[in-house]
């Protein structure tokens, strides 16, 4: 199938590999001219496990090619995706849905009758209603919209591209079900569950279910606040909740808690649509939610002043930058928060990161960036683990406590064999676990 992806971050950049993999002629578009040269000339720009790989092959095979605009070789596709960003509006909690209404009216003045177009952007619920109405208008015929939301991971997103626990589509036409079906195939010979629903519920999908996934972390996030005054582990409260199969064990790591482009503003987003709609106190509790899990990042800059008194002219390190291993994404990382906090408060933050040092000179440069672990611990008067890479799972503390100026680890993630740490001559603060009493 002729297949054209519009908007190349992420989402698009990896669903357009993942297509080309499953065999379609894929045109991505893109109008950012450096991020079209380097994905053109094979190179990701960003990071990301596996797609680096399946980049260049999927070019090389002749299936995927690129533009920055539509043109009548594009206009030819039987089916468009469409997957810019959504993010959050500035000066406001409401999902910034410029672009994808943008990528819309423009895809309108190209596509032939029986194209269809499938939103996967995470959109506010009826979104898809109002784009519909706008491109029909443009286009002078009924555009067949649906919306396919994407429920990859960073990390893992081609994976979770070619091996999804489900597709949804909501549609409002057998012929969007039938291409749709048509384009999944390969995907759905493999028992894939595929969910045909109306288009305001899969637009809801997507929100909800990243809505439950933070509710389940700042749920036992605030377990941990509860654990931390009365002597109880957050961490074996987990474990033991976890065994019951009904609330499960995934998505229950406490610690300094959720951030990225998904999750802090799907839920921010959630709440301001529900407000529109005039069920605002039908999603209140996301607040809580938000407020939860912004607090961790708070307690660990009061645990920090606690250890060093005043901060002025304290080294600290930070170990891991990127809001989740795997990744070197930035957005909404609380890592990068608390250090830029820390550096506010007088601190000189020098940061370690697998691949997230890069992009953090443009994003945050008055953070100390050291590529080799031992040197940037080197005379540290407190070490943070704020990003759960295996690297640092894997640390000998006999041999890192020999650098440091003080042996006492903040554990944001709750990664490290506490025991271990301690045996080694370590004060380790674990969120929510009191261990640095023991
Ligand atoms: C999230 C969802 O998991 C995807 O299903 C969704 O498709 C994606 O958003 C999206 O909307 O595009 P992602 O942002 O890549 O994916 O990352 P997650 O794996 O969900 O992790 C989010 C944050 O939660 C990270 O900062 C991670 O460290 C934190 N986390 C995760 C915890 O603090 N505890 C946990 O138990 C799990």
């Amino acid at each position: 199938m002729k297949v054209t992806v519009i908007g190349l971050g992420y989402l698009g950049a990896t669903h357009a590999v993942a297509m080309a993999e499953l065999g379609h002629e894929v045109i991505g578009i893109e109008p950012d001219s450096k991020k079209l040269e380097s994905l053109a000339a094979g190179i990701l720009p960003f990071h990301e496990p596996g797609l680096d790989a399946a980049l260049p092959k999927a070019i090389s095979s002749g299936k995927l090619t690129f533009q920055s605009e539509h043109n009548e070789n594009s206009a030819s596709a039987d089916l468009h995706f469409i997957c810019v960003g959504t993010p959050q509006t500035k000066g406001s909690d409401a999902a910034d849905t410029t672009y994808v209404v943008a990528a819309a009216k423009e895809l309108a003045k190209w596509i032939k009758p029986t194209a269809v177009v499938a939103g996967k952007s995470t959109v506010p619920v009826g979104t898809a209603a109002t784009l519909k109405t706008a491109m029909t208008e443009i286009a002078g015929f009924e555009v067949h919209l649906a919306w396919n939301p994407e429920f990859l991971r960073e990390g893992t997103a081609l994976e979770d591209s070619l091996k999804p626990d489900r597709i949804v589509v909501g549609t409002w036409s057998q012929h969007s079900v039938d291409v749709l079906r048509e384009v999944y195939a390969p995907i759905l010979a493999t028992g894939t569950p595929f969910l045909e629903l109306d288009v305001p519920t899969a637009e809801l999908v997507k929100v909800a279910a990243n809505a439950f996934l933070a509710t389940k972390i700042s749920f036992i996030n605030a377990m941990a606040e509860v654990a931390e005054v009365s002597g109880a582990d957050a961490v074996a409260l987990a474990r033991a909740i976890g065994y019951d199969e009904r609330i499960g064990n995934k998505f229950l790591r406490t610690g300094i808690g959720f951030g990225g482009g998904c999750l802090p503003k799907d839920i921010r987003g959630f709440v301001a649509r529900a407000e529109e709609l005039g069920v605002g106190s039908a999603v209140d509790f996301l607040k809580d939610v938000d407020a939860v899990n912004l607090r961790r990042r708070d307690k660990v800059v009061e645990l920090a002043k606690s250890e060093l008194g005043s901060l002025t002219g304290k080294a600290v390190t930070m170990l891991g930058i990127s809001f989740k291993p795997d990744s070197d994404d930035l957005r909404d990382s609380p890592a990068l928060e608390i250090s830029q906090r820390l550096t506010a408060l007088g601190a000189k933050v020098t940061v370690h990161d697998p691949v997230s040092l890069t992009p953090l000179a443009t994003r945050s440069p008055e953070l100390y960036r050291e590529e080799d672990l031992l040197k940037a611990a080197t005379g540290a008067n407190l070490v943070i683990l704020g990003t759960e890479w295996k690297h640092y799972r894997e640390i000998d503390p006999i041999e890192f406590g020999k650098v440091v100026s003080t042996k006492t680890i903040i554990d944001g993630r709750n990664v490290l064999d506490v025991p271990k740490w301690q045996a080694a001559g370590w004060r380790v603060i674990a969120l929510g676990r009191n261990v640095h009493n023991g």
